[in-house]
């Protein structure tokens, strides 16, 4: 058997190959709108484990499949034995065994890299404690679509220092642009990332400064799945990092902001901004599907 090709983070695949998968993503999107039918995988199934809630990532996945004349399968640990305490090992050996590809969302990314080591076929990460690396290829696409490459822009992370967060991160290396993350003391992402990209990874405090000039600001919800009873605690510690008008201000005058969603209106973005005619959030939710197909194909080619 040989090792199939995985997609935990964006550090799976080289720069040059995220660039392909982001314009293999806009001239699907094309082809789709335009009705032409796409489907190279008949009789390709994935399978889907969610271990925590989710919206657009399940409906991309499994609409994206579909798309693509493949199937997608839903399991959770409700209803599955890895809800019973059966090893991910012996699952990853089991379902692997019947399906093309996986996709996996859960709570510690170590559960991913443990599935894959033992997986016959590509896992994604649908998203971890640590990364979201999916919904990073939609909003790249997204600034793509919108204001061309975002290679030697400056983005501005706005908030906690999350999966998300943490993903910009890789992105910046990957994608080759400044990274400026303005977050409350004791909210920063993992030390040991940040300093792996001293070079293009900056981190503020006072969010105004972290915003001056730049080209995208991006922000996520303050308590993450799994932190829900943090949330009142972290409301007070985020209170100042809130994207919204005033804050736009202060950034290029044709920057854009992104969130990944679900979203707080009122918290970390205003409802002004997401109700916005000209917001690019709703393109961004749209490209999880586009992007994911493009990813698929990389994916399911490269096994073939
Ligand atoms: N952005 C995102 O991954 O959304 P869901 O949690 O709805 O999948
Ligand atoms: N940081 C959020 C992202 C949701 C898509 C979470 O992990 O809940």
């Amino acid at each position: 058997m040989s090792t199939p090709r995985h997609f935990l983070t964006l550090l799976d695949f080289t720069p040059a190959e995220l660039e392909q998968i982001i314009q293999r993503a806009i001239a699907l999107k094309a082809q789709h709108r335009a009705g032409e039918a796409q489907r190279p995988f008949a009789g390709k199934v994935l399978a889907m484990v969610f271990e925590k809630s989710s919206t657009r990532t399940r409906v991309s996945f499994e609409a994206g499949m579909a798309q693509l004349g493949g199937h997608a399968l839903f399991l959770s640990p409700r209803d599955s034995q890895l809800g019973r305490g059966e090893p991910v090992e012996d699952s990853a050996r089991v379902i692997s065994s019947m399906v093309d590809i996986v996709m996996i969302r859960t709570f510690g990314h170590d559960i991913v890299e443990r599935f894959a080591a033992h997986s016959s076929v590509p896992v994604i990460n649908g998203l971890t404690d640590d990364y979201h690396p999916c919904q990073l290829l939609a909003d790249i696409q997204t600034y793509v679509e919108h204001r061309g490459s975002i290679g030697g822009k400056v983005v501005t992370w706005v908030g906690d220092g999350n999966n998300m967060a943490q993903s910009y991160i890789n992105a910046a290396r990957q994608f080759d642009f400044e990274l400026r993350i303005a977050c409350p003391e004791g909210y920063e992402p993992n030390a040991e990332l940040l300093a792996a990209n001293a070079g293009r990874v900056s981190l503020l405090r006072d969010p105004r400064e972290a915003a001056a000039g730049a080209d995208l600001l991006v922000t996520d919800v303050w308590a993450s799945m799994g932190q829900e009873e943090e949330q009142a605690a972290r409301a007070r510690a985020f209170a100042p990092y809130c994207i919204d008008a005033e804050l736009m201000s202060h950034a290029a005058s044709d920057a854009l902001y992104m969130h990944c969603l679900p979203a707080h209106r009122g918290e970390e973005i205003s409802a002004q901004l997401m109700d916005a005619a000209d917001s690019v959030i709703w393109d961004e939710a749209e490209n999880r599907l586009h992007a994911q197909k493009a990813l698929l194909e990389a994916l399911l080619l490269a096994a073939q």
